[in-house]
């Protein structure tokens, strides 16, 4: 397994097996890696003869008051996970090699963006964006995977692509759990004893809310505020944003009928302490 934190090299290694006709698989991540990056990196490399990985905390998607120098690191723990599935290179690069220090240009996107995580975090989806097209840029794979947990950067990255008429095919992986639900996070890593507890509570409320569209619900501030209720009954938890909103273009809806191809996205944001933790479910009900 080649690890390299320099862009021309690996961009190099990636052209070489394109070169040979082989397909290339990739997968962003902000390392610190888990069984939701693995179960990523399984399918591309069962859908690809090589696989790449990135493991970059890109600063420029933290706020100025997030959680960038805190962000759990350990590049060693990563590299066993990324070699006991297979992976082929890992571009691991220091922030200079990334950013110059006259570096200027951002990708951003109006609408998608604005909704959601946007609300309260206005800087992220940018942040993201313009390091996600960097990397396809240095890594030219033929499909890149990234998880449904984070499921509004996945429709970003998707109609960023769609835009820029990137080569490149985007495929969504489902969200892997802890057995007793909690959604499989680097983050979760903060929380204390009591915390990592009270953290069911996202899981449960989605699970409340799924109930009731699957009974047939289709008022969105109903199916909002049993969700919300869950969420209040825990008294480490405050809600960020309880929301759901047609998954075509993250626009909000009142009523799940709206939904323009019956696809709908119902997400949380809950701080539970000084942890922000984000889940969600998409529900295609016709
Ligand atoms: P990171 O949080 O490290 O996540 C990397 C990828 O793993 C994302 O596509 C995310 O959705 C996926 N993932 C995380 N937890 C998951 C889970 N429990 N189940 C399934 N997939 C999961 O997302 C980022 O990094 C960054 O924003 C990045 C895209 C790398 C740009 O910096």
């Amino acid at each position: 397994m080649i690890i390299s934190g320099n862009i021309k090299e690996t961009r190099n290694q990636i052209k070489e097996w394109k070169r040979h006709g082989l397909s290339v698989g990739f997968v962003p991540t902000m390392g610190y890696l888990h069984e939701g990056h693995k179960s990523l990196m399984e399918a591309a490399k069962r859908e690809n003869d090589k696989v790449a990985v990135s493991i970059f905390v890109n600063p420029i998607q933290f706020g100025p008051n997030e959680d960038f120098a805190s962000y759990p690191r350990d590049l060693e723990k990563d590299a066993a996970l990324c070699e006991s599935v297979g992976v082929d290179l890992i571009f691991h690069p220091e922030a200079e090699e990334m950013y110059a220090e006259d570096f200027s240009t951002y990708v951003d996107m109006n609408g998608l963006t604005k909704e959601l995580c946007g609300k309260s975090r206005p800087t992220h989806f940018r942040g993201v964006q313009t390091v996600v097209s960097k990397l396809f840029h240095i890594l030219p794979a033929d499909r890149a995977y990234f998880g449904q947990k984070d499921a509004q950067q996945l429709a970003v990255i998707k109609k960023m692509v769609r835009d820029m008429s990137m080569d490149i095919e985007i495929v969504g992986c489902p969200i892997i759990r802890e057995a007793d639900g909690l959604a499989k996070s680097s983050r979760n890593t903060y929380l204390n004893a009591e915390e990592r507890a009270a953290a069911l509570v996202l899981s449960r409320s989605l699970a409340e809310g799924k109930k009731l569209v699957e009974s047939g619900e289709r008022d969105v501030s109903k199916i909002k505020k049993c969700i919300e209720a869950v969420i209040t009954g825990e008294k480490l938890a405050r809600i960020d944003y309880v929301e759901i909103v047609d998954f075509a273009d993250i626009t909000p809806i009142e009523n799940l009928d709206a939904a323009k191809t019956g696809e709908i996205l119902c997400a949380i944001a809950v701080y539970i302490g000084k942890t922000r933790l984000i889940d969600n479910f998409i529900c295609k009900y016709r």
